[in-house]
């Protein structure tokens, strides 16, 4: 069956247009560097998908790291960043086996819908063996379980009016309906947290959780936190 990971691994219909693109990345660049608080900072953006703000990123920090399952996409962030000695690209696989207390900023934005409860948890432990002390985990667009996909097509709409391809963004929007995009999220549908729902699995999991005020992107009815993590963690 058909999974998230493939569909992000191909020429998908999520960006209806190069604007979109590049409006996007620019948004997600903004928003994980409010986060980086010194120029030595490691960043690991786990999930990072095509990264076209890596580049952005990467100026403002020490290092960063992308990890992305998607086989195809992580070859084309390897082949573009191969001169590049502050970023470096991860498999899921690589990306566990970096050593303990190692990163100061994990970023997973966009990517919790998409996985069930337990992967979501799995990856939260990961994140707080892999987190210094006092390193901050920020989730970004959670799904909250209210918010339907007409929300979604609103915002998209939104963005492109600010960005001038609003008649662009229409005409994605009514691909979107016949692709793979909407098979998928009619047949696993995302996984959709309260906000009370992700502080519980966040302070199981060792971390003090806030909502962000902004949500990063575009889509301000998903909800970004922001974790510290606490020492030591509670067992699992
Ligand atoms: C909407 S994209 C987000 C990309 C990027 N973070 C951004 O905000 O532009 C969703 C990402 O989730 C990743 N993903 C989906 N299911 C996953 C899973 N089970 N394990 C790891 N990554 C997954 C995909 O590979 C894809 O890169």
């Amino acid at each position: 069956m058909a999974d998230w990971i493939s569909f992000f691994d191909k020429d998908h219909p999520i960006y209806v247009n190069d604007v979109h693109r590049r409006t996007h990345a620019r948004l997600i660049a903004r928003g994980i560097l409010h986060y980086v608080s010194s120029p030595d900072a490691v960043v690991l953006d786990y999930g990072c998908g095509e990264a076209l703000h890596a580049g952005a990123v990467a100026e403002h920090c020490g290092k960063l790291i992308l990890c992305e399952a998607a086989p195809g996409l992580r070859a084309d962030l390897a082949a573009r960043y191969e001169n590049d000695r502050k970023v470096s690209v991860l498999s899921p696989e690589q990306a566990a086996l970096l050593p303990n207390a190692s990163v100061d900023l994990i970023v997973l934005h966009s990517v919790a819908q998409y996985l069930t409860r337990e992967e979501l948890d799995a990856f939260l432990a990961l994140f707080h063996r892999l987190l210094r002390p006092g390193g901050l985990l920020v989730l970004g667009d959670i799904v909250r379980p209210d918010v339907w996909a007409i929300t979604d097509a609103g915002a998209l709409l939104g963005l492109g009016a600010a960005n001038g391809f609003f008649f662009a963004a229409l005409g994605g929007l009514l691909r979107t309906l016949v692709s793979d995009y909407w098979r998928l999220r009619q047949q696993r549908g995302l996984t959709r947290y309260s906000e009370a729902a992700i502080r519980t699995m966040l302070d199981a999991r060792g971390f003090s959780a806030e909502r962000a005020t902004y949500n990063i992107g575009h889509n301000q009815a998903r909800m970004t936190f922001v974790a510290r993590r606490r020492e030591p963690a509670a067992p699992a």
